[in-house]
């Protein structure tokens, strides 16, 4: 039987122990009761990790990519998109600006650029890890040896989304690849003792809100350190252009429900979601979000990240950007972290 919301919220501020029909009756709830939903995730972020907010600096060195996701606009099939990749002292430069910024965290992101070699990464790796940072690498599916190269280089991070964890819709949306390899990638990056970054998109066509439920469970079965989740957004270049924009509401509640889900989650108020709302940020922060990860990436490339259209940009100094960042921080009555920013998983040890 269902339970009443107020009771259910009662039980969720006291454990995270929530069954998948719990999971479910949240995702179902109707927008008039996202605001109760949103107080307990609040109150629960509170109590676990705190009134701090994490800033992470993205920096996007690479939009080449050599896979098909059916939602993206980087991918290979995307024969008309402008590609780019920044050479190594560009990204050391801007890393070190970041850092000089106040960034304590730097992700380093890219489609599958198979023209990287992956020692160019673990020496970039080495070489921002010189700036007293934490690392962060987003660049796809590797081989276990490359992650391990990775890792021996400083990389602290590693982010790679299920994106879905229907297995029958994975394959619709990643042709040729299936989510147990996902799945593999995510157990061998914990296994050297990355930080794992997963998520998913929300909203994807074929998508269910019992699929939603079940992201949540995998995340937290693949003890998930870290989780962007965002709206999905159709781009006119894809097989997924005639999709429907994924919506605001159901992303807020799967951000509430996974705050109380899984309380230590590093969980950022994504980019999608501010693209498409004008206080995206705030309400993710106020749905139980604690990271933010503004974009770095030098201005004259940065429009051609193009994974959905409408991507945030922005055309303020790396300071400015900051500052404003720091601003919406602050007038949310919370505070910018000053730390790396680790993971707050029980089982994390450094
Ligand atoms: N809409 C929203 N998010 C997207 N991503 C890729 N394409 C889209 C889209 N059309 C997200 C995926 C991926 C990351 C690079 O961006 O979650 O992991
Ligand atoms: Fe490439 Fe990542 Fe886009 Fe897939 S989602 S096409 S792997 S950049």
């Amino acid at each position: 039987m269902t339970q009443t919301l107020t009771a259910l919220l009662d039980k969720a501020r006291h454990t995270s122990e929530l069954t998948y029909e719990e999971l479910l009756q949240l995702l179902s709830l109707p927008d008039e009761q996202i605001p109760e939903l949103m107080a307990a995730a609040d109150e629960v972020r509170q109590n676990t990790v705190g009134n701090q907010v994490h800033l992470r600096g993205i920096i996007e060195f690479s939009n080449y990519c050599r896979q098909h996701c059916c939602y993206c606009g980087l991918r290979a099939d995307h024969s008309t998109a402008s590609r780019y990749r920044l050479t190594p002292e560009q990204i050391i430069d801007t890393a070190a600006a970041a850092a000089k910024t106040g960034y304590r965290t730097l992700v380093l992101q890219s489609g599958e650029d198979p023209l990287i070699p992956a020692e160019t990464i673990a020496e970039l790796t080495r070489e921002i890890k010189k700036l007293d940072v934490a690392v962060t690498l987003s660049c796809g599916e590797r081989s276990y040896d490359v992650y391990r190269l990775w890792r021996e280089a400083g990389a602290d991070r590693y982010l790679i989304k299920q994106e879905t964890a229907d297995p029958a819709l994975y394959k619709c949306i990643r042709p040729g690849h299936t989510l147990q390899e996902r799945l593999q990638c995510q157990k061998w990056l914990k296994e050297l003792g990355y930080q794992l970054g997963s998520g998913c998109m929300i909203g994807i066509p074929g998508q269910t809100v019992e699929i939603l439920a079940r992201d949540l469970q995998l995340m937290k079965e693949m003890n998930t350190d870290m989780s962007g989740m965002g709206p999905f957004i159709p781009h006119p270049q894809t097989p997924l252009k005639s999709g429907t924009t994924g919506s605001i509401s159901m992303t807020l509640k799967m951000l509430a429900a996974a705050r109380l889900y899984m309380p230590w989650l590093l969980l950022p108020a994504t980019t999608a979601l501010a693209s498409l709302h004008p206080k995206g940020r705030e309400l993710a922060l106020r749905a139980g979000a604690n990271v933010i990860m503004p974009n770095v990436t030098p201005e004259h490339v940065r429009s051609m990240y193009q994974i959905y259209p409408g991507k945030l940009n922005t055309r303020d100094s790396m300071t400015d950007y900051y500052n404003r960042i720091k601003d919406i921080v602050e007038s949310e009555g919370r505070t910018l972290a000053t730390d790396f920013g680790h993971s707050m998983h029980p089982a994390f040890q450094l």
